[in-house]
């Protein structure tokens, strides 16, 4: 094997820059209060911070809702703010990533204030413009993912325009080329500026059929899915053209050193890992998000691991995904018992993990009362039973007031135990999610088993999920009880000569011999 990149041994941290810390007292965090967390970040141990979009934007979307693709919104900060964290970023050692967001732009970037004026604008056909149907409706059946048809009619102009979002994010045509130049010269701008890499917004969705056909019913709708869901997204999504695009934005990385493009994908197996490419020139990680909805017991979560282990093309390097800011909460998904033994997964899996904010706290999904939502989706989906903003809430930093986040009170509420559940009080707390994350951190950089190593099944019978990391003559296991039952695993012979090194929080280490006895809920490694 090659020296691997750092995005290969290296584990990234998401943050949403609105609730990570507010510099500046309005109650929104910004760039300058990343910046003032950066040595956090250094302790707790990631290699690369993914920001959310920091662009100038109406926020319709808070922020994937972009009206200038070269700016910084001023809610965030200023471009000089930018290049300061940049620099101390890199001067820690960390890697900074942006996110890009090609499939829509804001309906108030001057580009779309230019289509709409008329048909006849040299930038029409920058967005996806189409003729009403026969009787005046929409072109086709295509649903948002935000409720309703994704067509909005434009009486001035006489057409309708695409929007698979808001219909304040109309998409781009990346058909033409044009738009699809000054794309890719957004990159450069912030390639240019030493950004990293970035991370790219539903990217799977960036290019459509060229004849907008219906797509057809999904047969596996039932009542209390979402209205997207009553179609199958035959020609919305995942189009072939879509690797061409992706080449396109790898050949303008691939012109600087070392910098990564994550795609978001949300597609099965075996169609995530086209995005690899087909001569390894797609994205460096088609996000893996299939963690977020397995069923959480040892046999599926396996054959989970084999089926992507077995599907990577030769070159494709995993990766692995526990939260994000639009999906609930692990620690609300698979219950506070088994957040840590979910964490000792997620990091020690083979391949990138990305770790979300809040997460190496414990955070669980906060309540939000009605009169407080924001989530443009929640807004007008009321029915959905998740609202993105219970995991957009703000990092609780200590007992202080407003937990350190703001001097005044935020835009969303705080978690209600914020005063116990913060990261001050879970610094010196041996016992915590914090102190379990850091220590888990600590063993991935150390051990180039886990970093880079081979990912072996050892059982996944009954409740434990037991793996083996392999590089070279560094042998690392893992086991994990997935039940709130006692359970005993017999350890494989290369394993019984092994040391018990870290286990998940409130749990006894010892070593046993030929069996090893877990607790309810707990997770060991031995190397
Ligand atoms: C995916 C983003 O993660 C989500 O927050 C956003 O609403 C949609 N893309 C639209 O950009
Ligand atoms: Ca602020």
């Amino acid at each position: 094997m090659t020296e691997p990149l750092w995005w290969q041994k290296g584990v990234i941290y998401q943050v949403y820059p609105r609730s990570y810390a507010d510099s500046n007292g309005d109650g929104i965090g910004d760039l300058a209060g990343v910046a003032a967390r950066l040595d956090y970040l250094v302790d707790l141990g990631v290699d690369a911070v993914w920001l959310s979009p920091i662009f100038p934007s109406p926020m319709a979307d808070f922020g994937y809702d972009v009206a200038d693709y070269r700016g910084i919104d001023p809610r965030f900060g200023t471009l000089a703010d930018f290049d300061a964290l940049r620099d101390a970023a890199h001067a820690r050692g960390l890697k900074l990533l942006l996110d890009f967001v090609p499939n829509h732009s804001s309906s108030e970037h001057p580009w779309f204030l230019e289509s709409r004026a008329s048909r006849e604008n040299p930038k029409r056909d920058w967005y996806i413009w189409r003729d009403a149907a026969p009787d005046g409706g929409p072109p086709n059946n295509w649903q948002s993912y935000f409720g309703g048809s994704a067509w909005e009619w434009d009486a001035a102009t006489g057409q309708y325009y695409l929007h698979q979002f808001l219909k304040e994010q109309p998409e781009l045509n990346w058909r033409n080329p044009d738009l699809r130049a000054a794309m890719l010269e957004a990159m450069r701008f912030w390639f240019d500026r030493g950004v990293d890499g970035f991370r790219i917004d539903v990217l799977w969705l960036a290019i459509k059929h060229p004849d907008f056909p219906d797509n057809p019913a999904n047969p596996a709708w039932r009542e209390g899915m979402q209205d997207i869901e009553r179609l199958l997204p035959a020609h919305s999504a995942d189009q072939p053209e879509m690797m061409e695009i992706i080449a396109a934005m790898r050949d303008v990385t691939d012109a600087y050193p070392e910098r990564v493009l994550i795609g978001e994908i949300y597609l099965p197996i075996p169609r995530l890992v086209a995005y690899y490419g087909a001569r390894g020139n797609g994205v460096h990680l088609p996000f893996n998000f299939h963690l977020l909805d397995a069923t959480w017991d040892a046999a599926a979560l396996a054959r989970l691991i084999a089926e992507y282990e077995g599907a990577l093309p030769a070159g494709g390097w995993p990766n692995w995904v526990l939260g994000n800011h639009d999906k609930p909460r692990v620690a609300s998904r698979v219950g506070p018992e088994q957040a840590a033994v979910a964490m000792m997964l997620l990091l020690t899996l083979r391949g990138t993990p990305t770790l979300y904010q809040g997460d190496e706290l414990g955070m669980p999904n906060v309540p939000i009362p009605p009169e407080r939502v924001q989530d443009p989706q929640a807004l007008r989906e009321p029915d959905t039973a998740f609202n993105r903003d219970e995991v957009r809430t703000p990092m609780p930093w200590d007992a202080s007031a407003h937990a350190g986040f703001s001097t005044v009170e935020p835009w969303l509420p705080l978690n209600p135990d914020w005063a116990e559940r913060n990261v001050m009080a879970q610094r010196d707390d041996a016992g915590s999610m914090l102190a379990f994350t850091r220590a888990l951190l600590q063993l991935r950089r150390a051990h180039s088993a886990l970093s880079v190593g081979s990912w072996h099944a050892v059982s996944s019978d009954g409740a434990v999920l037991a793996y083996e990391r392999r590089h070279g003559a560094d042998r690392v296991l893992v086991a994990l009880n997935l039940s709130d039952a006692p359970q005993a695993l017999a350890l494989p012979d290369w394993a019984v000569t092994l040391a018990p090194v870290l286990t998940t929080p409130h749990h006894d280490l010892r070593a046993e011999g030929a069996t090893l006895l877990l607790a309810p809920n707990q997770g060991i490694l031995l190397l």
